[in-house]
């Protein structure tokens, strides 16, 4: 058995991501998942007994199965914010402390966020395609005519980071702003004019709606039939947060009837989707596969982040970003 602690880092990475892990004093034995292959791989599964350290993607379960087979486990590591691929009160249970990268990638999934909502609004990828298509022959007073941003009302539901990010880019194109969240948002409110509303309204007089909230068992299918029957006819919704808080029939239902405008999603359920799923067949639905901080900087700063949690929790230091600090009180 190895002296150097042992490390499972689920999925290849790039090496510089990965620097602060490789060089640091004394050495760890890092044992790399398959880059392109999704799920704990055999090789790391049957490193299980000997890990110190998990660093683990959002496409990795980390749950009670994994847990009881890795009985030195001191930290798990998550390179995203949302944590749900991972059993937190399991890991708390066992005084496992469980990192994530808030903060680093904001910035760029509120970039997401809206560009979805205006390629939305303005039906770009569509136009787009009538370009290659030879559909272009003039151009047209009533063709390829979208939604207008400015004096139009966006719905954010969640005003944490990103839907912060995002409210303060939609003040910029002219969009009132209401919003949900629990422990509401009193300074977003004076600064950006913002209201806060009860969920069921907010879907009412939304003309877009914008989801960001984590996916817990509160959220999971928040977004369903009766609350998508009370949006406007023309109204867009906006998924950046993760694909189960929507319901993915009454989504397609609601887009087939015309009963909204469309939806732009960067997350689904199931993820992948496949490209024979029944919602990709519907109309005014825009998919893009899970690139809300994919951007070159963003994940280099949260793989480096990532590796910073890691790091804490081997040498049993608090966590920089830990999602439950009751496992260290506990342990
Ligand atoms: P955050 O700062 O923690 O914000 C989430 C907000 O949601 C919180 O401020 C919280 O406010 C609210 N909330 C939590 N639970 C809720 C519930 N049950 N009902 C209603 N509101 C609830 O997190 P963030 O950094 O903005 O990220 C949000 C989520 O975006 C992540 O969890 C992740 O799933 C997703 N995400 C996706 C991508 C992507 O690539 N597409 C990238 C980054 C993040 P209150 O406590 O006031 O309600
Ligand atoms: C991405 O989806 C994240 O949660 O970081």
């Amino acid at each position: 058995m190895s002296t150097r602690p042992v490390v499972l880092v689920t999925r290849g990475l790039p090496d510089d991501w990965l620097h602060r892990l490789e060089h640091t004093p004394g050495g760890m034995e890092l044992v790399v998942g398959p880059a392109d292959r999704p799920g704990l791989d055999p090789a790391l599964e049957a490193r299980l007994p000997e890990a110190d350290g998990i660093f683990s993607l959002l496409t990795e379960r980390i749950d009670e199965h994994v847990l009881a087979r890795a009985p030195r486990l001191r930290v798990v590591s998550n390179m995203a914010v949302g944590v749900d691929n991972i059993d937190v009160d399991a890991c708390t249970r066992r005084g496992i402390p469980v990192g994530h990268t808030p903060g680093v990638l904001t910035e760029a999934t509120a970039d997401l966020a809206m560009a979805l909502l205006l390629a939305a609004a303005r039906g770009i990828p569509s136009a787009a395609e009538d370009v290659r298509a030879g559909r272009w022959s003039s151009w047209s007073p009533t063709g390829w005519l979208g939604a207008d941003l400015h004096g139009a009302t966006l719905g954010i539901v969640g005003m944490g980071a990103i839907g912060r990010a995002v409210a303060r880019r939609a003040r910029g194109f002219g969009l009132r702003i209401v919003y949900t969240s629990r422990s509401g948002a009193p300074e977003i409110e004076s600064e950006l004019a913002a209201r806060r509303v009860p969920l069921a309204e907010l879907f009412a007089v939304a003309d877009f709606v914008s989801l960001h909230v984590p996916l817990s068992s509160e959220t999971h299918r928040l977004v369903d039939a009766t609350l998508l029957s009370r949006m406007k006819p023309t109204a867009i919704l906006v998924n950046t947060a993760r694909g189960p808080i929507v319901d993915p029939v009454a989504l397609r239902e609601a887009l087939e009837r015309g009963t909204i405008g469309g939806a732009a999603l960067d997350v689904t359920d199931p993820e992948p989707l496949p490209p024979d799923d029944p919602l990709l067949s519907a109309p005014n639905l825009l998919v893009v596969p899970h690139i809300g901080s994919a951007t070159r900087g963003t994940r280099r700063r949260m793989a480096e982040l990532a590796c910073d949690n890691l790091l804490a929790g081997l040498r049993g230091l608090p966590l920089p970003h830990c999602v439950n600090v009751d496992a260290l009180r506990g342990a």
